[in-house]
């Protein structure tokens, strides 16, 4: 097997421009691409919160795709568990497509539990820091248990399902995140507003 930390230039794999590049697609779609990661707990409403934010701004007409880890995990990433190996390159995956879309052009927001700072630093790094957007949805691990929208706090306080995050693995809150939602007190409206003035205050839906 290639070794995976090979040098492109020992695997005689180079880079090519292209000349349709981000800018042109920026330009064609009016606005720029960015990446809106949100991270929190398993019920913690990013996936809600994620798709409620997308529908304000397609109905804007800004170019805008929702990457969602129940999803990825149905098809990119169907190979990978949850250990904390398996966690990191489901990250690892999402971070390099998540910029791959920002470089198309859109408005890319995901919503993984993506419990480990150094995983979100990485995709931080891949993405670059002025384009990406955290956003912890901060409802406590008490909260998203007492909801258990999904029953999987219940399997997993039964030994059902093991590494779970909040109960038998960790999560790492983020600690200087652009956006904090209080997603365990909030409600959808609030929350999504929240994010979305940070995005207008910071002057990143137009304008290019
Ligand atoms: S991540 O940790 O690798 O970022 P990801 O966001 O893709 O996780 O998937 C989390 C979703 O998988 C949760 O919303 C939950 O529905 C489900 N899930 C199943 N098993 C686990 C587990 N052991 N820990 C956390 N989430 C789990």
């Amino acid at each position: 097997m290639t070794k995976l930390n090979q040098k492109n230039s020992e695997k005689n794999i180079k880079w090519h421009n292209l000349t349709i590049d981000r800018r042109k697609l920026e330009r064609m779609r009016g606005h720029k691409g960015m990446v809106i990661w949100f991270t929190g707990l398993s019920g913690s409403g990013k996936s809600t919160l994620a798709n409620a934010v997308n529908e304000v701004l397609h109905s804007e007409g800004l170019s805008t795709y929702v990457l969602d880890g129940d999803n990825i995990r149905h098809g990119l990433c169907k190979d990978l568990g949850f250990s904390d190996e398996d966690r990191e390159e489901n990250i690892r995956r999402i971070g390099e497509v998540a910029n791959l879309f920002m470089n198309a052009g859109i408005i890319t927001i995901t919503a993984f539990v993506s419990p480990f700072i150094s995983d979100r630093n990485k995709v931080r790094k891949i993405v670059g820091s002025a384009d990406f957007i955290e956003v912890h949805c901060a409802a406590n691990i008490d909260v998203c248990e007492s909801r258990d929208t999904k029953g999987l706090y219940k399997k997993a306080r039964l030994g059902e399902i093991k590494d779970f995050t909040g109960i038998s693995s960790p999560y790492e809150a983020p600690e200087s995140a652009e956006i904090v939602v209080d997603t365990g007190s909030l409600d959808l409206n609030d929350s999504v507003q929240k994010v979305i003035n940070y995005l207008k205050e910071k002057d990143l839906l137009y304008g290019i």
